[in-house]
């Protein structure tokens, strides 16, 4: 039997597509190595969003050859975002890659890998305006047993200008909620306790008469028991229908992702977001009404397109207003082919750049630090997922908010809820004792 290695760059959907891609493969008869050094076949999922995350792994393509010259059987694959992009071009560019493959075209990739075993290259790359994948059982691949995503829709329209996804992943399309609710149960009846319904703009899902509020609604009423978290949502599109469905629902997590990308309103027209500040403080208002304990996280994009020190200072008093529990903070990328690459020119300095972004990390770090302060003394029920990294007699979980806490281990069991006090903090964890 032949081996197949899968390292997955980016976001939760690339991680869900691995699992996806597991599974063809598995079908197909192939075997899953435990590490690269024992495969024939290593696969890399890869993300395109910034110029440095296609960097990555050009440097590990090009280590890998090392690998190759002891084992001359070793093909090497690029999948995904990059792919997509940059298609037979990094073939060329990167010779010891044998095929790229687009990601609508995985059911592809067991022709593919014949193919490549005949000593051929290949390439697919076409995208799908109905690939769902929906008929195919994920192979849970870095899974704890405890918490899996469940993809529920592909694709991004949306065209920000910054943004490469619209060209890497095709044209929005969402999937029959039957095989989304079907999965979720499945995994339930497995022993998961939490599933996360992943889209690049989960708002937008739409299957027949069935909207994202009515899907969340559908997948909580499987169990009190089962948690329901989602990414990503669009601050344009998320509603107050959302916002009932959460409240009804206790199982739904108190966490929006909810990204910003700058606090100016002329950025954000620059940017193609179709929202204003002001537009996203009464979404944030909405959630704050409907979900009093509800954590809110963000993006941000620092020193896009002729952004000034005044808009740079609204993303700060954005930040201040908002106060944020946890943001994905970045410097903007240029990305070949975007609205921005086209029409906007990437004209502020790099270490400009650096020294914006730094700004907004060391306030959002004050933020993140001040906010964790006052959950000392709170309570809170914690799905227990494993060991903590620091040592064995401790435990880790997250509660609803999506908060990391560390506690003693005591009698908890990993894939169960126990109750936690928070006694003391740091920015990034809670550190807390489990409540008899
Ligand atoms: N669909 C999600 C975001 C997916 S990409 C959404 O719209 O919210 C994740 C984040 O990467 C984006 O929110 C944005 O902050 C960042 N990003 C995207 N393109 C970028 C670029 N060209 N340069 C820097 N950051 C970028
Ligand atoms: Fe990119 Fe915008 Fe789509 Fe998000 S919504 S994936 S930032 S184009
Ligand atoms: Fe990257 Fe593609 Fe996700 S570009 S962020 S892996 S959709």
């Amino acid at each position: 039997m032949e081996n197949i290695y899968i390292e997955t760059y980016g976001c939760q959907m690339n991680f869900a597509d691995s699992e996806v891609i597991a599974s063809i493969l598995q079908q197909a008869g192939y075997g899953m190595a435990a590490e690269a050094g024992e495969a024939d076949f290593i696969l890399i999922n890869t993300c395109a969003i910034r110029d440095n995350a296609e960097q990555r792994v050009r440097h590990r393509v090009r280590e890998l050859r090392a690998l190759q010259s002891r084992r001359p059987g070793l093909r090497v694959g690029v999948l995904g975002c990059m792919a997509e992009r940059l298609q037979s071009r990094l073939m060329a560019e990167e010779d010891n890659v044998s095929f790229v493959c687009g990601p609508d075209a995985y059911r592809r990739l067991p022709e593919m890998l014949q193919q490549v075993r005949r000593g051929q290259k290949a390439a697919e790359v076409e995208l799908s305006t109905t690939e769902t994948y929906d008929d195919i059982e994920p192979v849970r691949l870095a899974g704890n047993g405890i918490s899996a995503y469940i993809s529920i829709m592909r694709g991004c329209q949306n065209y920000c200008a910054y943004c490469v996804v619209p060209y890497t992943r095709g044209r929005e399309r969402s999937r029959d909620p039957e095989t989304i609710v079907r999965e979720a149960r499945t995994l339930f009846g497995q022993g998961y306790r939490e599933v996360t319904l992943l889209g690049q703009n989960v708002n937008s899902y739409a299957w027949e008469n069935v909207g994202f509020p009515e899907l969340m609604d559908m997948v909580a009423s499987i169990d009190p028991q089962l948690r329901v978290r989602f990414a990503t949502s669009h601050p344009k599109d998320l509603s107050d229908r959302l916002l009932e469905v959460m409240a009804r629902h206790s199982n739904i997590c108190r966490c929006i992702h909810l990204p910003v990308q700058s606090g100016s309103n002329r950025m954000l027209k620059l940017m193609n977001r179709k929202y204003t500040v002001e537009w996203y403080l009464d979404r944030v208002a909405a959630i704050r009404r409907y979900l009093p304990d509800c954590s809110i996280t963000t993006d941000v994009i620092a020193g896009f397109s002729g952004e000034t020190l005044e808009d740079h200072e609204d993303t700060l008093e954005l930040f201040r207003k908002v106060r944020y529990d946890y943001a994905y903070m970045f410097k903007y990328s240029l990305r070949e082919g975007t609205y921005a690459w086209k029409h906007l020119a990437d004209d502020i300095a790099e270490e400009e750049k650096t020294r914006r972004l730094n700004e907004i990390i060391a306030l959002q770090g004050e933020i993140a630090l001040e906010n964790n302060r006052r959950e000392v003394g709170r309570e809170y029920e914690v799905l227990v997922e494993g060991e903590s990294h620091r040592s064995k007699e401790q435990l880790f979980g997250r509660n609803s908010q999506n908060k990391v806490l560390v506690f003693d281990r005591g009698d908890a069991v990993p894939g169960t809820y126990r109750r936690v006090r928070v006694e003391s903090c740091t920015a990034a964890t809670l550190i807390g004792r489990l409540v008899q």
